[in-house]
């Protein structure tokens, strides 16, 4: 693969929990545009890739690179920058705000960068939402968890980054929703031009990935995507 189409590289990285190693991988590339599923027993390790890969979870060892960025020589605050600006990231449990409503939600992670949230942003959270039908003024903790998940597929998408990375991102929804929440991702990822790579156990999410990594309890992850 050459240069200019690699997104993001781990290489020789490790992350060790109580001295237990979590994670190893010898080399894992990822291009841009990609759309990779990471699968695997509860306990492999997805989660922990996925926050290797974001740069939340700092690496033992080894090097986590985003084109010319050299992510895992950054310090927490720089880290947590450039995972601000680049990467659009949905948690399992969604990490939004109760008590603020669906538009100020999907704004939070541009209100932590920007002293005053450009008007351009609070334009396009509110297109995103409308586009997902999520009321944008209604508070958070009165919506159900598709639309929950739904503003939390907002946020990531708001400032187009260069990939949404996201933890089970059907996983606490029934069928119908889980399949809305996977077609938004599919689609906004395609008109972003981002790459999507998500952790997940569900067949239908993992069947409309490009590319599949399967993890398994201390083996070396070592490919190419
Ligand atoms: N902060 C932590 N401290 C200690 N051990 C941890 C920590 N985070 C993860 N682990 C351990 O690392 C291993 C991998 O966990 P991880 O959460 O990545 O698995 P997973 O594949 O995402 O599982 P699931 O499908 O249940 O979400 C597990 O054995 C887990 O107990
Ligand atoms: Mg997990």
């Amino acid at each position: 693969m050459d240069a200019v189409a690699t997104l993001a590289t781990l290489t020789n990285a490790t992350i060790r929990f109580d001295g237990q190693i979590a994670l190893s991988v010898k080399r894992l590339a990822i291009a841009k545009g990609a759309r990779l599923a990471v699968t695997g027993e509860s306990g492999s390790g997805k989660s922990t890739l996925l926050n290797a890969l974001c740069g939340l979870e700092r690496l033992n060892g080894g090097e986590l690179r985003w084109g010319e960025t050299i992510v895992s020589e950054l310090g927490e605050f720089e880290r947590d920058r450039f995972r601000g600006e680049r990467i659009g990231l949905i948690m399992q449990e969604f990490y939004l705000y109760p008590d603020l409503n669906a538009l100020d939600n999907a704004l939070l992670s541009a209100s932590f960068r920007f002293w005053r949230v450009p008007a351009a942003l609070k334009a396009r959270a509110a297109y995103l939402l409308k586009r997902l039908g999520v009321k944008a003024d209604q508070a958070v903790h009165t919506l159900s968890r598709g639309e929950k998940q739904r503003v939390a597929i907002a946020r990531a998408c708001l400032s187009k980054p260069e990939a949404i990375i996201a933890d089970e991102p059907t996983a606490s929804l029934d069928s119908r929703n889980a399949a809305e929440a996977v077609k938004a991702l599919l689609e906004l990822a395609g008109e972003i031009g981002c790459a999507l790579v998500c952790a997940s156990h569900d067949p239908a999410l993992i069947a409309k990935m490009d590319h599949r990594l399967k993890l398994k309890k201390g083996e070396t992850i070592e490919a190419d995507f």
